[in-house]
């Protein structure tokens, strides 16, 4: 099972961001705790960060036909990234958006997702542990055999 591991903009600046919100992970920590967590699951992860939308969409469209789900924090792409919208439901693929702080419960632009009407689940507000649980989630469904 391989799974694509997606960030979305300011995300590779980890560490240096506001870490009441953000928690003081850095990305490749994040990924590291991600990998692990695959070994168990007995998942393989492909990660990918990009500050642009497009290099986003360009990768979910190679690399569709070979994965099995998506786990991604849009981040800012979260708010307002209809063609980021677009790209994964093209992708045909079970989605699981997560989000290091709790997007409910901060500015009113924030909690607007256009992205999780499209996601089998949305985890916010657990700092790293929204990943890990994201991971698990993902994979429960797939290994359940449901559609999307
Ligand atoms: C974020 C929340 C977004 O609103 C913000 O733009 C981010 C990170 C989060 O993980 O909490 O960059 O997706």
């Amino acid at each position: 099972m391989k799974i694509l591991v997606i960030n979305g903009p300011n995300l590779n600046m980890l560490g240096r961001r506001d870490a009441e919100h953000y928690g003081s992970d850095t990305l490749p920590a994040i990924e590291r705790a991600l990998t692990e967590k695959s070994q168990s699951l007995g998942c393989e992860l492909v990660f990918f960060q990009s500050n642009h939308e497009g290099a986003i969409i360009d990768f979910i469209q190679e690399k569709t036909d070979e994965a099995d789900g998506i786990l991604i924090n849009p981040a800012a792409l979260t708010h307002y990234g209809y063609s980021l919208h677009d790209a994964l439901v093209d992708a045909g693929l079970p989605v699981v958006e997560v989000h290091l702080s709790d997007i409910r419960n901060r500015e009113e632009w924030r909690q607007i997702s256009v992205i999780a009407d499209l996601a089998i689940k949305q985890i916010s507000g657990l700092k790293r542990q929204s990943y890990i649980l994201g991971l698990e989630a993902l994979v429960e469904h797939i290994n359940s055999g449901k559609k999307k």
